[in-house]
């Protein structure tokens, strides 16, 4: 018999893999399911950077195995990125290291740092990922509670409290994604202040800084930041890229040089023309991203329309990818909600248990979609109610 590994022991597929799979199953019954569920942009790059990557990829001299620590023009860009954006400063030789996405990013980090038994926070609600990843790489999750009266901010005097005697990482992303809450100055200084006391690295997770938000922070921005703290960003969501694979890790050498000892034992680099064109996507100004900004926030205006009529309760201040939701009195939970809708509407809605435990009075509403898709979704609601 053919058995699989200890640590892949308590680890499920990744729930959208096995959910897209029901979700085809129904598409081939012919239900014509909106799927309202995941952060994937459905809207292209700016042009520019496909012609990038269409003039680069012509070239006969681009196709050969790539630097381990990614092409020097992107690790440029991502320091002009960088200061430009968040005002901080970063070394593109030695404190910036370009990534297949920043989700392998998360794997490697707890697979440099975690040994069997070491423990990380993990932000509960949160994205799923860190949780695995830590599992994963033979770490102990603990979770942290972030509650909405807390402004889904870690509640500091509870973790003082416990023993942190194991923790060696701790994973943090704001904006935060599911709740859509955007950090403060303060919260930044708390948790640079608790890494240094603790002696432990905090990771911030940063893809979602520029969406329906003018001001972008990096948790790299705080004094004291480059001795606890390595950020992860990504290309997927801000430059409309989730396919191509694009993301980065900055922090100080020493970090970067640990994490690239497992990296570059697991991938050989990116193809050179993405890594171009991704610099490109690097350097567009403010008009682009006022205009992703533009969309999201018309259909923003119709998710908070199809909220309404769910019944849910949500704050209209929230950014990022997504609506977070409270569910109305009368359902056990987000799944028990999102499975109505999905076999009664049609429109799936991600339930917000999947992000843990503290998510499961919630709902998730990508605004990923079009207006006349949300507006269809609207009426479906509607109908399958009456
Ligand atoms: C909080 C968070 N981190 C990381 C990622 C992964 O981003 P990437 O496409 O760069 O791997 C996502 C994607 O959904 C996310 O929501």
């Amino acid at each position: 018999m053919i058995t699989t590994s200890k640590r892949l022991e308590g680890i499920g597929e990744y729930y959208f893999s096995q959910k897209l799979r029901e979700i085809d199953e129904l598409n081939k019954q012919g239900k014509n399911i909106i799927n309202l569920g995941i952060g994937s942009p459905d809207l292209p790059p700016h042009p520019d950077v496909i012609n990038v990557l269409q003039a680069e990829s012509a070239k006969p001299n681009v196709h050969a195995y790539q630097n381990y620590k990614g092409s020097p023009v992107l690790r440029n860009a991502v320091k002009d990125w960088y200061k430009q954006w968040y005002g901080v400063e970063l070394n593109a030789d030695t404190e910036i290291l370009p990534l297949i996405g920043s989700k392998e990013g998360i794997m490697h980090i707890c697979m440099t740092y975690l040994n069997e038994g070491d423990e990380a926070l993990v932000p509960n609600p949160g994205y799923p990922t860190y949780r695995s990843a830590v599992k994963l790489a033979g770490g102990t999750c603990v979770d942290y509670l972030l509650t909405a009266e807390n402004n889904w901010y870690p509640d500091f005097t509870a973790l003082e409290k416990t023993d942190l005697s194991r923790v060696k990482l701790m994973w943090v992303n704001y904006p935060q994604m599911p709740t859509g809450q955007l950090p403060n100055q303060q919260l930044f200084q708390q948790l640079v202040a608790f890494g240094k006391k603790h002696n432990i690295l905090i990771c911030h997770d940063n893809p979602y800084s520029f969406i329906l938000n003018d001001e972008p922070a990096s948790l790299l921005n705080t004094e004291g930041a480059k001795e606890v703290v390595v950020e992860l960003n990504s290309l997927s969501k801000s430059q409309n890229m989730a396919g191509w694979r694009v993301g980065t890790l900055c922090g100080a050498k020493e970090r970067i040089d640990e994490i690239l000892r497992f990296k570059s034992n697991m991938d050989s680099g990116m193809f050179l023309p993405v890594q171009l064109a991704a610099a490109k996507a690097l350097s567009l100004g403010k008009d682009w991203y006022d205009s992703v900004n533009a969309v999201y926030k018309q259909r923003r205006m119709k998710v908070f329309e199809l909220l309404e009529v769910l019944g849910c309760q949500f704050s209209r201040s929230q950014v990022g990818m997504f609506v977070w939701a409270s569910i109305p009195a009368g359902y056990t939970n987000g799944f028990a909600l999102s499975d109505e809708v999905l076999y009664n509407a049609h429109v799936f809605i991600t339930p917000g248990g999947i992000f843990g435990s503290a998510g499961e009075q919630y709902i998730r509403v990508s605004l990923c979609g079009s207006i006349e898709k949300f507006e269809d979704a609207i009426q479906r609601i509607k109908k399958s109610r009456n």
